[in-house]
């Protein structure tokens, strides 16, 4: 600050080469498309990091940025750039669609003992792979076994996630009944609730950027979520990244996107089941039979 109580570093601005140059580095390492329009949201959200960085300056920014030892500016850059906005049973049609008819079909396909295994891919804060584990363990009781793998880009958001936390008001589309069962209420403030160590542990939270080549899960997962995550990618990017998904999930396996996320025209070996709902294909883009959500 300087003697006027004014903050000096807030008055740097974000130069259109400067923009380019940071848009460009983050589409090619994390794929999210940021055209001109978003300058003014990008500067906004770095401000942040100059003043605590104490930098005078976006091009000095840059340069650390774009070096190649950034190290842990670089995650830093990474938080500040996502959009991580989610909530628990967001897009409520796809847990009902999942509960009605998926899991049983999956859970009646699956031999005794084997585990049922779904991917949150782009995760956020933890409301969508929360929500997965309330509706399996629901669903298939002690019957079935399952695990929920859950990933995102930013650290900021799993460090939110594997610590369970959440406002009471944000759990607010959670059914009653779920939230008794899953959900435990803090002694010290009781407009927090924590979700009970049980589904916790059924919940594991892991570092992955969906551009990268190999995304190292050991087995295939039986229905993959990746909503509203590719809306922030260009479509070519969509598909490379759908397309390496399709490699990870089971032959018999169901990939949910976002309501806004068509794959329409894309060649990619997937059947439409229900509204951006869709099941593997040997014959890309061969309707199966389609079922409601
Ligand atoms: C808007 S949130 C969606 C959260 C949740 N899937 C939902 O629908 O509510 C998008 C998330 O995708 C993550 N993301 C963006 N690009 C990514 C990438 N290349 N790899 C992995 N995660 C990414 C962001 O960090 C953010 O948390």
């Amino acid at each position: 600050m300087s003697a006027t109580g004014r903050d000096d570093l807030g008055g740097a601005t974000l130069s259109p080469e400067d923009f380019e140059r940071l848009s460009a580095f983050i589409e090619a390492r994390f794929g999210i498309h940021a055209g001109p329009a978003k300058r003014v949201l990008l500067e906004t959200r770095l401000r942040k990091r100059l003043r605590a960085l104490r930098m005078g300056s976006f091009e000095q920014y840059c340069a650390q940025v774009l070096s190649a030892g950034a190290g842990g500016e670089l995650a830093e850059f990474v938080d500040a750039i996502t959009t991580n906005k989610t909530d628990f049973f967001r897009e409520p049609g796809h847990f009902d669609l999942l509960s009605r008819r998926l899991l049983p079909e999956l859970a009646a396909r699956r031999s005794p003992g084997e585990e049922l295994r779904v991917w949150s891919a782009g995760c956020s804060t933890g409301e969508e792979p929360y929500t997965l584990a309330m509706v399996l363990a629901d669903t298939l009781g002690d019957a079935t076994r399952f695990r929920v793998v859950a990933t995102d880009l930013s650290r900021r958001v799993l460090r939110h996630a594997a610590a369970g936390l959440y406002r009471d008001d944000q759990v607010q589309p959670v059914p009653l009944e779920l939230r008794r069962r899953f959900l435990e209420r803090s002694l010290e403030n009781p407009d927090v609730v924590r979700v009970g160590p049980a589904l916790r542990g059924r919940v594991t939270f892991r570092l992955l950027n969906l551009l990268d080549e190999n995304y190292g899960h050991d087995r295939p997962f039986d229905a993959i979520f990746c909503r509203n995550v590719l809306i922030y990618f260009r479509r070519e990017t969509q598909r490379e990244v759908i397309a390496r998904l399709c490699r990870t999930l089971a032959r018999d396996g169901f990939l949910f996107l976002g309501h806004s996320e068509s794959i329409n025209g894309m060649d990619l070996p997937l059947a439409q089941i229900a509204p951006t709902v869709y099941t593997r294909s040997e014959a890309p883009g061969a309707p199966r039979s389609r079922v409601g959500t």
